[in-house]
């Protein structure tokens, strides 16, 4: 088996390990021990490889269930996952068989929720292939499904046996997407660790190179800033929160575009809106804010959006993390030192909408 393989713990109840590195399946039998099935989720772009994950399960004891769902968020579903309940049942599995989930995000979301629901909850793997994924969606144990009145409002909080960021996948994944998923990264420098900054700074062609060395230190580098904020705080009710540093104007964004814009893409907006309003709270420096929009030009992202203030501030209201009628928002009191700002006027956040608006 491959040596060359970073575990980074999660701690917890209930901890794990996420592995990164290259041809990482072989892991997975471990990771499955004692299951008599193992349902392997995977969209049709990811069939062959899901069908070799099958096939070590398979020589490892546990016997393979496949499940073909559609790609991307069309998969993220109720519909969908009861689809995948039916499967489990027709199979008669156990509370002692698991789920793997093989893709980006939207897939590892599903099968985590399918896991999570099924006998109040069976053990599951995400075999992430996304850098979106690795560094966000496969750690941390949030699972769930979108319905009509928004995404994820349905779902658990259900952490993995282990989760796998197979670096092979990165090969072929577009580069735009590996690019967007750096949004996610470059958000890990700024709330806890800087080091990723210097990265990108000193050699950004190496930080979107998805051969390098670089790019499997942002992602590792990233994994552990999640962990550990993860494995402190599961359910969100303190530290966790630091995550969500640009995503309440990105998740505004994404909602007033009709999810046509890529989420890392929408993180990078927001992630210079946070530094602005930081900025403009007075609780972080000029350079420090400046900072963020440079690192994301650095890498192509977007730093500027051409979209009508009233109806974001709107959508921000119904996000499902404002608390009562108060916007709340994570800031910068300093360069890793994230904080809260909690009900700020309507008039502070429009003057920070101006450093993005297009
Ligand atoms: N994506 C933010 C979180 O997992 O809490």
């Amino acid at each position: 088996m491959n040596t060359d393989v970073t575990r980074i713990n999660v701690a917890g109840e209930r901890p794990y390990d996420v592995l990164v590195g290259r041809d990482l399946p072989g892991a997975l039998p471990a990771l499955v021990d004692g299951a008599a099935r193992a349902a392997v989720l995977y969209s049709a772009p990811l069939r062959a490889r899901a069908e070799a994950i099958a096939a070590g399960l398979a020589a490892a004891g546990a016997r393979p269930l496949p499940i073909e769902v559609p790609d991307a968020e069309a998969g993220k579903t109720v519909e969908v996952a009861a689809r995948c309940w039916d499967a489990l049942g027709a199979a008669g599995f156990t509370r002692t068989d698991v789920v793997v989930g093989v893709g980006g995000g939207a897939v590892t979301d599903l099968a985590g929720y399918v896991a999570a629901a099924w006998l109040r909850g069976v053990r599951w793997v995400p075999v992430s292939t996304s850098l979106l994924g690795m560094v966000d969606a496969a750690v941390g144990g949030k699972t769930g499904v979108n319905i009509a009145a928004g995404k994820n409002l349905v779902g658990a909080f259900h952490p993995p046996a282990g989760v796998l960021c197979d670096l092979d996948a990165l090969d072929t994944l577009p580069p735009v997407d590996l690019a967007a998923g750096l949004a996610e990264v470059v958000k890990c420098g700024f709330i806890a660790d800087p080091a990723i900054l210097d990265l990108v700074e000193r050699d950004p062609a190496a930080a979107a190179d998805p051969h390098g060395a670089v790019v499997r230190e942002l992602i590792e580098r990233a994994i552990r800033v999640k962990a550990h904020v993860v494995g402190a705080d599961l359910r969100e009710s303190g530290l966790r929160e630091i995550l969500n540093y640009g995503h309440t104007l990105a998740h505004a964004i994404e909602k007033v575009e009709g999810y046509t814009w890529r989420h890392g893409h929408a993180v990078a907006v927001g992630t210079v809106y946070a530094g602005e309003l930081s900025r403009l709270a007075g609780r972080l420096d000029d350079a420090t804010a400046a900072r963020h929009r440079a690192v994301l030009e650095l890498l192509g992202l977007p730093t500027s959006y051409a979209g009508e203030w009233a109806g974001l501030l709107k959508t921000m209201r119904v996000d499902k993390k404002a608390r009562a009628d108060r916007l709340r928002f994570v800031v910068l009191d300093g360069l890793a030192k994230p904080g809260i700002l909690d009900g700020p006027d309507d008039a502070l956040l429009e003057r920070a909408y101006a450093a993005v608006a297009a």
